[in-house]
């Protein structure tokens, strides 16, 4: 008798009947409006934006304006990707950014809320796209970092600890995509700020503009946005779940340079 089985077959499922809600608004001085729109049927394996892909697909058919919403790499790089689902920044899934969120977190029959990022600092373009250029500007008055040019270094020609090398790392992982602001109850960047100084600020390579760094990018996120009050949503809503430690560094800093900028115009 033969006793062997065909490999297991993955088959995936259709979901039905989605019903979308989503944020339209024709520019930056529209008041905005839902509309609601019905997929009929979509496999659990479509990811997030290839289902609004769908949705324009058939919107375009029925000659109606597509849906404008960001996105580039589609593989959790680029930041690019925002949206509120159902009121949480990036959707469901914990440590996911948009694009890497699929429909088998959802089930038949659902009906999901998509808004764009509501912050002032990220003022609406259209429909589900906000302007993150506050983010630049804040990365911008962080500078440039001395490095001598030339020829690459030697890897191992600066010794870091592995668990400096390590908390940079993790920091670095921000992508820069605004749900952290999104998320805060009060619009802060902190989490953001911190993070894009603590890369450089916790390496050799970052110490000689370490304290001119960090006043510069905090007094700047400030321009823009609120003030933390330690709630912790960002670290939740963050895709590459960047701790709020980093927030605590950047606040060391800060206070560092102040007490370091009184001392020298005091030796004056
Ligand atoms: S800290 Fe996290 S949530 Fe904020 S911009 Fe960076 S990756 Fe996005
Ligand atoms: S599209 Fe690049 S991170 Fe989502």
């Amino acid at each position: 008798m033969n006793t062997v089985t065909a490999p297991a077959q993955q088959h995936s499922k259709h979901l039905k009947d989605i019903t979308l809600k989503v944020w339209r608004q024709t520019g930056p001085d529209d008041r905005g409006h839902f509309e609601t729109y019905r997929i009929d049927t979509i496999s659990d394996e479509a990811s997030f934006l290839e289902m609004l892909d769908v949705l324009n697909e058939k919107l375009i058919a029925e000659g109606r304006e597509a849906v404008v919403f960001d996105h580039d790499c589609r593989e959790g790089i680029c930041g690019t990707c925002s949206l509120m689902i159902d009121g949480q920044a990036h959707g469901p899934q914990r440590g996911t950014a948009t694009c890497q969120l699929h429909m088998r977190k959802f089930q038949s029959g659902a009906e999901i809320v998509i808004e764009p990022w509501r912050a002032a600092a990220f003022p609406i373009i259209k429909d589900l796209m906000v302007d993150r250029s506050a983010f630049d500007r804040i990365v911008e008055s962080g500078g440039y970092i001395t490095a001598a040019t030339g020829g690459a270094p030697d890897a191992n020609l600066i010794p870091i600890p592995k668990p400096v090398a390590d908390a940079s790392m993790d920091a670095a992982a921000c992508i820069g995509c605004g749900a952290c602001v999104a998320a805060c109850p009060n619009g802060a960047a902190n989490l953001f700020t911190a993070a894009k100084i603590a890369h450089l600020n916790l390496l050799p390579q970052g110490q000689p503009e370490r304290f001119k760094r960090v006043e510069a990018m905090v007094e700047k996120m400030d321009e823009y946005f609120g003030s933390c009050t330690n709630h912790g949503e960002c670290e939740a809503a963050c895709p590459k779940k960047i701790s709020i430690d980093v927030i605590a560094l950047m606040n060391r800093d800060y206070r560092k340079a102040k007490f370091k900028n009184r001392k020298e115009l005091s030796v004056r």
